[in-house]
């Protein structure tokens, strides 16, 4: 696991969207990204759309699986995650819509479209690099603590603390869905990269558990730990409770070839 500390927000998304832009430069411009929503990658989207509109990168025909859905949502709700993905992937990286898959959170047959998201996943040749930021609980994807470990895309229900966290996106707290369809944690591991992005204070106890915590269900962002290619990449508050920060400011400033200056 590699910990990068960033001076803030915008070198978290620039330094992510560098690796990003490096994986897509190794594996093609058919490459697969594990894309998330949420507050935590919009500096990492941003930093990439930058790098698109300017012709340093091409997503045109990059693939991108989402992580989750809320059940219940239609593709038309400004909040559900298609809206997202599309507001904040699919038009400003000038990525192909059919080409971008978030789960159908209205399927009649939920556990079906779990299924086939899987199959969908693997037939595009797996995600090269997934995107990922985490909850206050420890959660990656809508994995809840006492997810399992090997845990594939199926239904969850949302924590109430989730709900509660993502209440700012809805006119109220009995409007946030209860369900989501989210990918597993053993879908997420099978990522040939990841590439997690923190930022506030509110975080520092959610990124300490996920990298320096025990590997635990109660925290299932820690399973990364078992990740052999895991980037963390974190501002200075979020990175205020780790333990041997210093060693990985140390192994930063002697890396041979830094993706960007933190
Ligand atoms: C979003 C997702 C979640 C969020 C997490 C953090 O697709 O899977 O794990 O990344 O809830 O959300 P923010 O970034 O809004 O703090």
């Amino acid at each position: 696991m590699e910990v990068v500390i960033c001076d803030d927000n915008e070198r978290v998304g620039r330094t992510a969207a560098t690796l990003i832009a490096e994986v897509v430069s190794r594996r093609g411009p058919a490459s697969v990204l594990g894309v998330a929503t949420g507050s935590s990658p919009l500096t990492t989207y941003a930093a990439l759309a930058d790098l698109v509109t300017t012709g340093r990168l091409d997503l045109s025909r990059a693939h991108a699986f989402a992580l989750d859905e809320y059940v219940g949502l239609g593709a038309g709700h400004p909040q559900s995650y298609h809206s997202v993905i599309r507001r904040h992937v699919i038009e400003p990286l000038r990525m192909d819509p059919g080409r971008v898959h978030v789960p159908d959170g209205t399927a009649s047959d939920l556990d079906q479209a779990c299924l086939e998201y899987e199959h969908a996943i693997a037939d595009a040749g797996g995600v090269d690099i997934q995107i990922l930021g985490v909850g206050t609980n420890g959660h990656i994807g809508f994995n809840e603590p006492s997810s399992s470990l090997a845990s594939r895309t199926r239904v969850k229900t949302l924590t109430q603390r989730t709900r509660e966290d993502n209440r700012r996106f809805f006119d109220s707290l009995d409007d946030v869905p209860t369900h989501c369809l989210t990918q597993g944690l053993g879908t997420i591991m099978d990522a040939r990269a990841v590439v997690l992005v923190a930022t506030g204070a509110h975080k520092a106890d959610a990124v300490a558990a996920v990298v320096e915590g025990p590997v635990t269900a109660r925290r299932p962002g820690s399973v990364l730990q078992f990740h052999p290619n895991a980037t963390i990449v974190v501002d200075e508050e979020a990175a205020s409770r780790l333990e041997l920060a210093d060693y990985y400011r140390h192994v930063w400033a002697v890396k041979p070839r830094q993706t960007v200056a933190p």
